[in-house]
């Protein structure tokens, strides 16, 4: 059969500030998603949160950008809307920008990855195993250099040499800045290599969209890739973007997909979307708090059956101990790039201040500059 994994996730409200989503909202969401398994519009679905942003998971037959999926979603997050909303909660509606989409939620303020794929359960792929990635409190091209050094870079997947990966892989990246719809550039790895990495340095307005296995055609990766402030015109939250990603045999594997998050790497992000910090690793439903707010980024696995279904539980990759040596890398990291404040590189340029609030301060004093007299 044609199945499709969709993965769709947005900010709908959170408790004392911007940290988590409430056990009421979660468990609406999860009640509405039994329901549409009950009713069969989907084969199976899971809800979690990733800091303050709920991510409903989903397998189907309906294929990639459905109107019911999406509406489907749309609508339960309203409802978890209305739990926000009852109980007083931050930011109740936060990522839902437009009154009501119709059709694909694609550019309606939630994120959205999706793969449709052949399920067969025979070569070349004998087991469906996928992970599923959300980020918050950081900008669309949050995954842009770990997903890279994964499928581009053999230092970090040696699977690249094999014979089934030796080809390489095939780049869909997206060019956020273009408004009048999605502007799609393919480059090839490894040949394009230095083209992919000349776009990618630039997180805030390149983002990788999707990426297909050049020896099988297949989709390996899916990347919500849409800036908010594009869609809304002004600072509604942060992008923080999900992903869906196949791995094993004709793909990487999941220890050659995360080995990249141990750099930590500086994303665009934290709090108000303006500065500069490192992405911590952390384990699936964690809240966002500590000092800052350090941009997080959650990683499950799960395997799929012959009839679509998720496994009977998942795996939780960044909940081994082994991140913790990571985890306080990157708080060291963010103690040190805080210590220099509004200043430079710790915070972003003027241009991708996510808070047009600081833009008006500032424009606001640009008119009363003055030239010297001589
Ligand atoms: P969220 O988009 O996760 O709500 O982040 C908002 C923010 O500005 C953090 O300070
Ligand atoms: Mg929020
Ligand atoms: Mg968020």
């Amino acid at each position: 059969m044609k199945l499709t994994l969709s993965l769709i996730k947005a900010d709908v409200g959170s408790v004392g500030g911007h940290t988590k989503p409430s056990e009421r909202m979660m468990a609406c969401a999860r009640q509405e998603v039994a329901h549409a398994i009950g009713s069969g519009l989907i084969i199976d679905g899971f809800v979690s949160h990733t800091g303050d942003d709920i991510a409903v998971l989903m397998s189907h037959t309906r294929g990639e950008g459905h109107a019911d999926i999406h509406q489907f979603v749309w609508k339960t997050l309203l409802k978890a809307t209305e739990v926000a909303s009852e109980y007083g909660l931050y930011g109740a509606g936060q990522d839902l920008l437009t009154d009501a989409p119709s059709g694909n939620v694609r550019g309606a303020g939630p994120a959205v990855a999706e793969i449709e794929f052949e399920h067969t359960l025979s070569a070349p792929r004998p087991a469906e195993s996928v992970m599923v990635l959300a980020a918050d409190k950081c900008g669309p091209g949050a995954y842009n250099l770990p997903v890279y050094l994964a499928f581009a870079d053999p230092m970090y997947c040696a699977g690249l040499m094999l014979p089934q990966m030796i080809k390489g892989f095939r780049f869909r990246i997206i060019d956020m800045d273009n408004r009048a719809g999605d502007s799609i550039i393919e480059l090839d790895a490894p040949e394009d290599a230095y083209r992919i990495a000349a776009l990618l340095r630039d997180n805030e307005r390149f983002a990788i969209d999707s990426i297909y296995s050049r020896t099988h055609g297949q989709k390996a990766v899916s990347i919500s890739a849409e800036r908010l402030h594009s869609i809304a015109g002004k600072y509604t939250g942060k992008d923080d973007p999900v992903a869906i990603v196949r791995n094993q045999g004709i793909f990487p594997a999941p220890e050659e997909l995360i080995s990249p998050f141990t750099k930590a790497h500086f994303v665009g992000g934290d709090a108000r979307g303006s500065h500069v910090m490192p992405l911590m690793p952390v384990p699936l439903n964690t809240p966002v708090t500590g000092p800052y707010c350090l941009p997080v980024v959650s990683c499950i696995g799960f395997s799929v059956s012959k009839q679509g279904k998720f496994s009977d539980s998942f795996i939780d990759f960044f909940a081994n101990p082994a991140w913790d040596e990571v985890r306080l890398r990157a708080q060291a990291k963010g103690i040190e790039m805080r210590s220099q404040g509004w200043s430079g590189a710790a915070m972003l340029p003027y241009t991708e201040l996510e808070y047009g609030g600081f833009r008006d301060t500032v424009g606001g004093l640009l008119k009363r500059f003055e030239l010297r007299k001589r």
